[in-house]
Order: structure tokens, then C-alpha cells, then sequence
């Protein structure tokens, strides 16, 4: 598999969770489309692995398959991370890759970045420099390192470069592209699902959101909020009080679902005017959340892809990676805090909510920046080693 010119060493592009196909996948088109790199080789780690949270939304994403499953499947941080490394490095003597890609901040990110570092392989992270500041959250972890180690580091937002001067990267490794994740938005928007279709495929009547305020979409997913009883029993009452004016539509990540089991909290949504939907493809997500009032969500890529389509957007977070969603966008942070999130709603209801605009470089076009610029820093590469 391996080739010992420099010229035809694959460019291996990691996945591992469904944020990470949005933004892979106009990446390794745009790639191929230069016809200026390597051959794009797809690893999947396997960290998400149901039909509901892969399978759909590769089909969605017209994502070829992956070249390499490593099949990792769930774990703890730790069992999960070392998991990915030990399978990922055979692949990594397998390919000798002139460059591996990695994008956002899962574990799977992180983990292959660590072997590729181990290996000297130079590291390109797609999504660099976004920063909570709260190093309670794994991702946070895995954002400060994986930058730490990369050699080429595209932003999506402004914010991203002073995080990074400030953590010692040099600035010349630092590029501004934009944001994959609106590529794939603003490709797929026109073939985005109706609502009325989701919902009534997952047994609802299309009644359930012909109300007079429309409806709300909620996604909660974060352990800080789903995997304390105490938390996930506050915020599902919020849910309920919330649900009176106006109907919720709820598609549930496999980790909620199972603690709203798991802690008895069936009862607190049951009744309520909350449809409890199973994890939805990209489509339909798309369908949902361009034509709801309000989204309500704890995930990083809705609060972008929110502001991209102009919809109110509460963020149940005390802190945000993304604050050019607040600053510009249509995302407002509400924490837990019951009483905010009620009149968030009730103003969004009687005047529409904060008004936003589309970030710089938020245009559909991060791709073929990304691809141009990382054709010739390859060639660069190339000639340099050959020297
Ligand atoms: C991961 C990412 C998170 C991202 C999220 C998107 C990390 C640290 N977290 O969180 O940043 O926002 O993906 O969903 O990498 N499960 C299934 N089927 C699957 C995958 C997971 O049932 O296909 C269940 C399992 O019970 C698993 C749990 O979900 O234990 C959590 O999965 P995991 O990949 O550990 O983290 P996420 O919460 O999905």
C-alpha cells in the first residue's frame, strides 16, 4: 500500500463521530478535485457505528464508504483513545501517508493525531483553535492537544487565531479557511427533508407542528447534561414547561436516550407536547432546524449551522468554542437556568429573536480553500524531503 515516493504517500483523512462527516466530506472532494494531491484515503475509526448515527449520514453526505473501519466502537476516554491508537497504527505503516487529516475535536481526533505525531507524520487539523475554556469537557482536552501537535492549523473564525498565538503555535502554521461545515449546508440545504415527512415517519401526526408558533427543535447529547440525574431531570422539566407554548421536536442521541431509562425520567417528557424522535440523518436535521422558531441544543456544529440558516438558537451551555455564533450569529448561551431559557422563548415567539448575519468565509467555498492551500504545502513538503 505503501509507496516510498514522497509524491504518491496517500493523504489519510480520519473520521470517528457524526460531526466529523459534514466536514470530511466536502474536504476530500474538494482534494480529489485538484487533481494537485496525493490519492484521499477515508479512515473510519469507528467510533459512532449505529445505521442511525453512521450509515445514514454517510448515504446523506454522498460520502464514499471508508477505505479503513477500525471498528472501535464505544469505551471509556481512556479505553476508547488508546483503542483508536493501537488500531490506527498498523494503518499508519500500512499507508506511510504524506499527511494525515484530522477535523474537530472527538476522540478519534485526538487519538490519530497522538500516533501520527508518534510517527512524524505531519498532522493537518481541519477546525483548530476553537476554545471553551472549560477543560471539564473532553473535547476541550482534545482540541488544546491535537493542536499542540498539528503542523498546518485551519480556523474557522478569527477568535481561533488568538487562542492559538496564545498557546505558542507559530503563526505561520495558522490559516484562516472558513468553515466545512457550511459547505455541506449550504450543498445539501436544497435537498433537505420536510418535517412533516420526519415526523410523521417516525409516527407522528403532521398536526404535531401545525401550531401557531411553529415548533422547537432540541438536541442534548453533553455528559455535563445528560449524564447527571439531577441535570437531566431539570433540563427535561424545563423541556415540559417549555413544550405548553409551543410543540418540541426531540431527536435523541443514543447516550440520552438510554440515561432517560436509566435514571426513570420517561414519566417528566411523556404526555408532554414532546416528540422523542431516534437520531436523524442529515436531511432531515437539515429540514428541522431551517424551519423551526427556536433551537435549543448542547452540540457545537448546530449553534453554526443555526446561525448559517438565520434560526434563534439557545445554547444549554455555560460556555461556548464558538463565540463568533454569539458575537454575529443567532446563538444566545442559557446555561440551565430555567427561568432565561422561558423568556428567551416567550421574546423569540413574540418578535422572532435575535437577528444574526453569516460569519466571514462562512460561504460555502472553505473546501477548495483548504484544498488549494494544502495542495501546495504538500508539493512544498515534496520537494523539500526529495532535496
Ligand atoms: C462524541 C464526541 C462529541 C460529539 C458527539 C456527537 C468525544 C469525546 N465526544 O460524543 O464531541 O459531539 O460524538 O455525537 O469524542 N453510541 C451508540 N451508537 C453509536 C455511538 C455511540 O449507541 O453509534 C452510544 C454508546 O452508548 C456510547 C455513547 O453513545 O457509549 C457515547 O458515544 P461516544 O462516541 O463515546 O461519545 P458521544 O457522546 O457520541
Amino acid at each position: 500500500m505503501g509507496d516510498s515516493s514522497p509524491l504518491l504517500r496517500p493523504v489519510l483523512c480520519v473520521v470517528g463521530a457524526r460531526p466529523n462527516y459534514m466536514k470530511m466530506a466536502p474536504l476530500m472532494r474538494a482534494l480529489t478535485a485538484t487533481g494537485r494531491v496525493p490519492p484521499v484515503v477515508l479512515v473510519h475509526t469507528g467510533q459512532h457505528y449505529d445505521l442511525e448515527m453512521n450509515d445514514r449520514i454517510f448515504v446523506d453526505l454522498q460520502l464514499a464508504a471508508p477505505d479503513v473501519n477500525l471498528g472501535v466502537g464505544s469505551g471509556t476516554h481512556a479505553a476508547q483513545t488508546a483503542e483508536i491508537m493501537a488500531r490506527f497504527e498498523p494503518v499508519m505503516d500500512a499507508y506511510r501517508p504524506s499527511c494525515v487529516v484530522v477535523v474537530g475535536d472527538v476522540n478519534s481526533t485526538f487519538a490519530c493525531s497522538l500516533v501520527a505525531s508518534k510517527k512524524q507524520t505531519p498532522i493537518v487539523h481541519v477546525e483548530a483553535g476553537l476554545r471553551s475554556f472549560d477543560r471539564t469537557m473532553p473535547e476541550e482536552i482534545n482540541r488544546v492537544l491535537t493542536d499542540q501537535i498539528a503542523d498546518l492549523l485551519y480556523i474557522t473564525e478569527r477568535s481561533a487565531h488568538a487562542n492559538l498565538l496564545r498557546e505558542g503555535i507559530a503563526e505561520e502554521r495558522i490559516h484562516f479557511a472558513g468553515n466545512l461545515m457550511i459547505d455541506s449546508l449550504r450543498l445539501h440545504l436544497p435537498r433537505a427533508v420536510s418535517p412533516t415527512q420526519t415526523l410523521s415517519e417516525a409516527g407522528f401526526a403532521e398536526s404535531f407542528i401545525r401550531h401557531a408558533h411553529g415548533f422547537g427543535v432540541v438536541t442534548l447529547h453533553r455528559p455535563a447534561n445528560v449524564d447527571e440525574p439531577d441535570a437531566l431531570a431539570a433540563l427535561l422539566s424545563t423541556l415540559r414547561e417549555l413544550s405548553r407554548m409551543l410543540p418540541l421536536v426531540c431527536p435523541l442521541h443514543p447516550r440520552t436516550r438510554d440515561n432517560i431509562e436509566r435514571f426513570g425520567l420517561a414519566a417528566v417528557v411523556d404526555g408532554a407536547g414532546i416528540a422523542l424522535l431516534p437520531p436523524q440523518g442529515y436531511l432531515q436535521m437539515l429540514g428541522l432546524m431551517g424551519a423551526a422558531t427556536v433551537v435549543l441544543t448542547d452540540s457545537g456544529g448546530i449553534q453554526e449551522e443555526t446561525t448559517a440558516l438565520g434560526v434563534p438558537c439557545l445554547t444549554l451551555r455555560e460556555y461556548t468554542e464558538r463565540p463568533i455564533t454569539i458575537e454575529q450569529g443567532t446563538n444566545t448561551l442559557v446555561g440551565h437556568d430555567r427561568d432565561r431559557i422561558l423568556q428567551l422563548v416567550e421574546q423569540i415567539l413574540l418578535d422572532g429573536g435575535k437577528r444574526g448575519r453569516v460569519p466571514e468565509l462562512w460561504d460555502g467555498h472553505a473546501a477548495g480553500r483548504i484544498a488549494d492551500h494544502l495542495a501546495v504545502w504538500l508539493e512544498h513538503n515534496r520537494l523539500k524531503a526529495m532535496a
